[in-house]
């Protein structure tokens, strides 16, 4: 069911509560990656310019319902400042007096950001009092925060309680670009998967196998379904627990003709670090003493292959231990595949994402998600909390 947007709602002299996942990726206090700030310009801008009140919230970090002073929004105020070009006043809370007294204050296209919504133990217990605190500050609630809507929480979907909500523009973006992969794609459509464990993407590669004519896995799950396989990994990353759930997913691609690729060959060494000796070895002879950490030229070969033959692709977690140098070459390359495809593209994941700004490929894939969990969990097939609690559209 289509969501009804800002485009829909009554904004001028409104004072809008704008969930947005400023979730930005930090070092020492600076922000290392702006990019989910710069995801969220167009409906804040698209405000400001309509004479809305803009309240922006966010969560930043994991702090677990206590004040965590590394992970106050200030930085992220600054850098959004900068963005504008326009002062964004800071808050010290989300709720409470001193923020309704500011925010009845507001005048019409000005910006404030409230504090990290994460500090509030209220948040992510979803407490009806601090949504319905969060609810009084605003006349409407807009969700923009696509990467954080598989969450249901107070500032993500219990507000949505009390006052109408729309979604915002990247939202609306997010949904339309995930659902023409699950709705409508171009075919052939693959799907290419890595990341370090098969039991956090199970849900989506079972779900993805119904609709994907290829399945590329790499990464550390890979190793679960080379032991599903019959052959040895060594010391590397694996799941014993989860052969069973493997040897199944291979089974139903089989069944279904869908074709399922795994590594051929690896990148092993005896540890993940740089400056460690490293080699290439077939993946069904990965020695006992050492890890696989990358994707091997052949497979890098037959996974672009398949990838750059594609109408459709979707890709989804690194091929190997991308932190390290010796060990990116397979993502890297994954990332050049991707933007070799003549179709459409979504790209999801930190590591995916950032393997795709590295090689300086970013304008040619054609949607670059925000959402790494949000985006995984709406491929699954489920409706996203976030989703669900925005105003149909008639
Ligand atoms: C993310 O970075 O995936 C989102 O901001 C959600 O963060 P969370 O996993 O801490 O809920």
């Amino acid at each position: 069911m289509a969501k009804k947007t800002i485009r829909d709602a009554q904004v001028r002299d409104k004072r809008c509560f704008v969930r947005v996942d400023f979730n930005v990726p930090m070092k020492n206090g600076a922000i290392t990656d702006d990019s989910r700030i710069r995801a969220a310009l167009p409906t804040i801008e698209y405000l400001i310019s309509h004479g809305a009140k803009v309240i922006l919230a966010s969560h930043l970090g994991r702090p677990k319902g206590q004040v965590v002073p590394e992970l106050r929004m200030d930085p992220v105020a600054h850098r959004l400042s900068e963005l504008l070009g326009k002062k964004v006043v800071k808050l010290n809370d989300c709720v409470g007096p001193e923020v309704v007294a500011y925010v009845s204050g507001m005048s019409p296209g000005s910006v404030v950001l409230l504090e990290n919504v994460r500090f509030y133990p209220g948040e992510e217990k979803n407490d009806p009092g601090l949504a319905k605190a969060m609810a009084d500050l605003a006349d409407i609630f807009v969700n923009d925060a696509f990467g954080t809507a598989h969450r249901a929480h107070a500032s993500t979907a219990g507000i949505a309680a009390y006052i109408p909500a729309y979604a915002g523009f990247l939202m609306e973006k997010e949904i339309a670009a995930l659902g023409k992969l699950l709705e409508d794609p171009e075919r052939p459509f693959t799907a290419l998967i890595g990341g370090a464990k098969v039991s956090d993407k199970l849900a989506v590669l079972k779900n993805l196998l119904d609709k994907v004519d290829n399945l590329l896995i790499g990464g550390g799950m890979a190793n679960t379904f080379l032991m599903a396989q019959g052959y040895g990994v060594g010391k590397s990353l694996a799941e014993p627990s989860m052969v069973g759930e493997a040897r199944e997913i291979l089974d139903k691609a089989a069944k279904k003709g869908c074709k399922l690729l795994l590594p051929v060959d690896v990148v092993v060494a005896a540890a993940p670090e740089t400056g460690v000796p490293a080699k290439v070895v077939p993946a069904s002879e990965i020695p006992e003493d050492m890890m696989a950490l990358d994707i091997g030229p052949e497979t890098r070969k037959a996974f672009s292959a398949v990838v750059e033959g594609s109408k459709t692709a979707f890709w989804n977690g690194p091929m190997g231990v991308f932190e390290v140098e010796t060990f990116r070459g397979g993502t890297l390359e994954m990332a050049a595949a991707l933007a070799g495809v003549d179709g459409f593209t979504v790209v999801g994941g930190g590591d995916s994402l950032s393997a795709v700004e590295m090689s300086g490929l970013s304008e040619k894939i054609s949607h670059l998600s925000t959402g790494g969990g949000a985006s995984l969990e709406f491929l699954e097939g489920r409706e996203l909390p976030g989703v669900a609690v925005l105003l149909d559209k008639d």
